[in-house]
């Protein structure tokens, strides 16, 4: 049993059941045994694998989408790049080798990576060396210069909460113990008196405020400063019901409850809500766009065949990799993109 379920049983014991939210928090980011603390594994040979490590062309394009997106804030002298939740640091390496093709846009753009896990900033920094600054929330990255703001699968591993209908109300699911002392998912007892959208017996409805709180400190940032963020992740476009709690270990599905700190965790994205929550905060939204979408409209196309042309022994590997970011039945639907902008500014790639 891993050390980091040993407290967490202890202490539903002690206290009683804890949120989703709660549980989530103390798999992902407790400080002594969660995840992202101790263990992030990402690639081939960890537990998950992100679009940047399918292929070098995702991270190309949104260096070359962050350069296209300077130039229509006027080619600002100074600009903050900045990347939450980096990972390995792969697109940001990526981007800044494609974005490096302006000598204008290199010189006025500022790296900075925001990471709370320290082993994956270790990481970054071995990829990205001299290249960077580090900091542990956009709000210590300084202000006063635009910013171009990067997350790919950042919204999805903040901690969000989940109701289940029941005939008489909504009930919080919580994470609590059965009768053999074990974790187990359970409901609270009293029906919450919370506005929640109408929905049919048995549904689930998942509320995420990490990723809404994430959506106003960039709306605020990007009110106050101005530029553009562009969130890529999986999750909905629009309303929609459903458990979507998952756990990964070594590219295996396994039970959110099995192994609390020794799998990523994660939630799909409430797009629709993280925009509401920028739009509050001063900034605007573009329509959400599925990656598959976003990516054509940014000619991976034509980038997959100049690289095939330059690598035609690596044809297959690299059809494999575009169908992979793009196709409907893999990442290209189930991933969506929205970019957060000062108003006024119309970011590459959505236009109607
Ligand atoms: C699933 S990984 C995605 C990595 C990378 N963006 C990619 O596409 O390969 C999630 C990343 O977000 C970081 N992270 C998680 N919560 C964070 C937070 N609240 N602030 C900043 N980074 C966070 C993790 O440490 C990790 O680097």
């Amino acid at each position: 049993m891993s050390r980091l379920k040993d407290r967490l049983i202890a202490q539903i014991r002690l206290s009683g059941p804890m949120t989703v939210a709660q549980y989530m928090t103390a798999c992902l980011h407790d400080p002594d045994h969660g995840y992202y603390a101790t263990r992030p594994a990402l690639g081939a040979e960890g537990d998950f694998i992100t679009a940047p490590l399918v292929s070098q062309m995702f991270g190309e394009l949104i260096g070359l989408w962050a350069v296209e997106t300077w130039m229509r804030l006027g080619s600002p002298e100074r600009l903050r790049l900045v990347e939450i939740g980096p990972g390995d640091g792969t697109l940001m390496a990526d981007a800044l080798r494609a974005a490096g093709l302006s000598a204008a846009f290199s010189a006025a753009a500022e790296p900075w990576m925001v990471e709370t896990s320290a082993p994956l900033a270790e990481v970054q920094r071995r990829r990205l060396g001299a290249r960077g600054q580090w900091a542990a929330s956009l709000d210590a990255v300084p202000a006063g210069a635009p910013i171009i703001l990067i997350a790919n699968e950042l919204l999805d591993c903040l901690p969000a909460r989940q109701f289940v209908r029941l005939p008489g109300g909504w009930a919080e699911r919580m994470v609590g113990l059965d009768a053999d002392g074990a974790l187990a998912f359970g409901l609270t007892g009293t029906p919450i008196d919370r506005a929640l959208p109408t929905a049919e017996e048995g549904a689930i409805f998942e509320l995420c405020p990490g990723q809404e709180a994430m959506g106003r400190l960039i709306g605020s940032r990007l009110a106050a400063d101005g530029g553009a963020a562009l969130l890529i992740d999986y999750g909905r476009d629009g309303p929609d019901f459903g458990d979507t709690l998952q756990a990964l270990s070594q590219h295996r599905k396994q039970s959110p409850l099995e192994n609390p700190g020794e799998a990523d965790l994660t939630v799909h994205v409430d797009f629709p809500a993280v925009a509401q929550a920028a739009r509050s905060a001063g900034s605007a939204s573009t329509p959400i766009l599925a990656q598959g979408e976003f990516l054509g409209r940014l000619g991976i196309g034509a980038r997959a065949e100049k690289l095939i042309r330059s690598h035609p022994d690596r044809a297959d590997q690299i059809g494999r990799q575009l169908l992979r970011l793009t196709d409907r039945a893999e990442m290209g639907t189930l991933f969506k993109v929205l970019c957060l902008h000062e108003p006024g500014l119309q970011p590459p790639g959505f236009e109607s």
